[in-house]
């Protein structure tokens, strides 16, 4: 029996026999989420969005059926024999947001829980329409929202960032995908994960490999265009472009995934991350800093182009924060030999790259230029919660390499302990976390806050320089999926 269409906007999958099917055994009911697009002069209108979970945490079972078509590290292999049988025999089901996953959206607020046992952490994704991703096209523009992160320890990452998604979840792409962003499907990042069910409309069945107990990865990943506006706890942030040399979600496997040589893929894995205790100033972001984590403040993200219009070129992405009706600009570099830079822009991240002696994978892929063209294109929005089966979220919020010096500039980058972090650990000592995305907006550049200002932080102390590894980040939660009748399937990432 095919499910029958539980949205109307779906009836027309009634008389569709093949693909990445939808199942009707939850309806799938998007959280509404508002939004505003603001004008200069600072006059805004609310936006009726919604949010979509990623088709990943869904529960994979048969068409017309019960049995999963995934189980622990698993697949099916009567019902997923091949990639592309695996698509015709199988449904993403709806999603009880709250109660599976600890999704709740009120108004313009979005509450991610990070949730624990047969789920781990969430991924969602802001949509335009029911089956339609908002897609944001942010050069000389300004992204603003709302974060409390205070309930967000060590080893956590509330993230809100862009990727070069197509529109419709590549529904109009790939034959093979009838589900589409209706069920969140489509997702990429600069890290090509593989760990994702199904890529292209086809399941990444080809030499799945387990990870651990309950994830795997396949032999395609998928890669794209990444801007981390936003990767945070309540100890460290960053926010990082992460460019490809690809144009839009494309499909990899083999070396172009980045993996197992890090630096042979087709996007770049590191980025060029700017994080204020990394940078020097260890007094400027934390629980009673400058910018005070132990309660909610408002991040703003300029997008600045050489010449001043939406069709130029990348070259600087500002950041400052208000907070209790204060303006604050964003910290200044304070590392030996390096210019007291605030913002990323070409210059900063060569002269990081250079100094912390990373390799400079961000211009490998294109650097800024090709950050602004995925900008140009438009890039869906996705805020997640994740702990980090890689690093242990090290990479973030403490000295990373974890057996590095850490008075190595570029070694430390925040004050959580390098044994923190350990995913099992996290799960049973954080389960009640959660980070709330709040008022975001989204207009030209000063058009989207207000506050009185005030001057930047104080800054930190550093020593010597060296060569150290290369940091490495990642915006992919560590995820399972479980429904009704469901086992759960965790993944890992990269
Ligand atoms: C799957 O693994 C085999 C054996 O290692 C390899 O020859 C083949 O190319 C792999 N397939 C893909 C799609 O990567
Ligand atoms: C763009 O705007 C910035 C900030 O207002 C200004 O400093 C800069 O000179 C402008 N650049 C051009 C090319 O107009």
């Amino acid at each position: 029996m095919f499910p029958t269409a539980a949205l109307t906007s779906f009836a027309f999958l009634a008389v569709a026999v093949r693909g990445q099917q939808v199942g009707t055994s939850t309806a799938e009911n998007h959280p509404a989420l508002s939004w505003q697009t603001c004008t200069t002069g600072g006059s805004c209108t609310t936006n009726s969005g919604s949010v979509v979970l990623d088709a990943n945490w869904r529960w994979l079972h048969s068409v017309g059926g019960y049995t999963n078509c995934y189980t622990g590290n698993e697949w099916d292999t009567t019902l997923c024999p091949d990639a592309v049988t695996c698509a015709e025999n199988c449904a993403l089901d709806g999603a009880d947001y709250s109660g599976t996953y600890g999704i709740t959206a009120s108004g313009d607020a979005l509450t991610l829980q990070f949730v624990t046992g047969s789920n781990v952490g969430s991924r969602v994704y802001l949509l335009a329409d029911s089956s339609t991703y908002e897609m944001f096209q942010v050069l000389n523009k300004e992204f603003t929202f709302d974060v409390d992160l205070s309930n967000l320890p060590c080893g956590l990452n509330g993230a809100l960032y862009f990727s070069e998604m197509d529109a419709d979840g590549g529904l109009a792409k790939y034959s093979g995908n009838k589900a589409g962003a209706a069920y969140g499907t489509g997702y990429c990042d600069s890290q090509c994960p593989r760990d994702l069910k199904f890529i292209n409309g086809e399941g990444n069945v080809v030499n799945w490999t387990s990870t651990s107990a309950n994830s795997g990865t396949g032999s395609y990943g998928s890669c794209c265009n990444e801007m981390d506006v936003w990767e945070a706890n309540s100890i460290s942030s960053a926010y990082t472009p992460h460019p490809c040399s690809v144009s839009g979600q494309t499909r990899c496997t083999g070396d172009q995934c980045g993996s197992p040589d890090r630096y042979a893929g087709i996007c770049d894995p590191d980025g060029c991350d700017f994080n204020s205790y990394r940078m020097g100033d260890t007094t400027f972001y934390g629980p009673g800093k400058t910018v005070d984590t132990s309660s909610k403040f408002t991040v703003v993200t300029q997008f600045y182009t050489n010449d001043n219009t939406t069709t130029g070129t990348l070259s600087e992405i500002r950041r400052l924060y208000v907070q209790n009706g204060v303006v604050i600009s964003n910290s200044k570099v304070n590392i030996p030999g390096m210019t007291a830079y605030d913002s990323i822009t070409s210059d900063y991240c060569d002269a990081q790259k250079t100094i912390f002696g990373n390799t400079d994978s961000f211009d490998n892929q294109g650097g800024l230029t090709a950050m602004g063209e995925a900008f140009a294109q438009g890039v869906v929005l996705v805020m997640s919660v994740w702990d980090d089966y890689a690093a242990e979220m090290l990479w973030l919020d403490s000295d990373y390499p974890a057996t590095a010096d850490a008075s190595t500039p570029g070694v430390a980058r925040g004050t959580c302990a390098t044994t923190s972090g350990v995913p099992s650990q996290v799960e049973s000592q954080s389960p009640g976390s959660s980070v709330t995305f709040s008022n975001i907006k989204f207009g030209p550049i000063g058009s989207t806050y207000t506050g009185t200002s005030s001057s930047s932080g104080g800054g930190g102390s550093t020593t010597t320089t060296s060569t150290v590894k290369s940091s490495s980040s990642s915006s992919t939660p560590s995820s399972t999926a479980t429904a009704p009748g469901a086992t759960q399937t965790h993944y890992g990432q990269w």
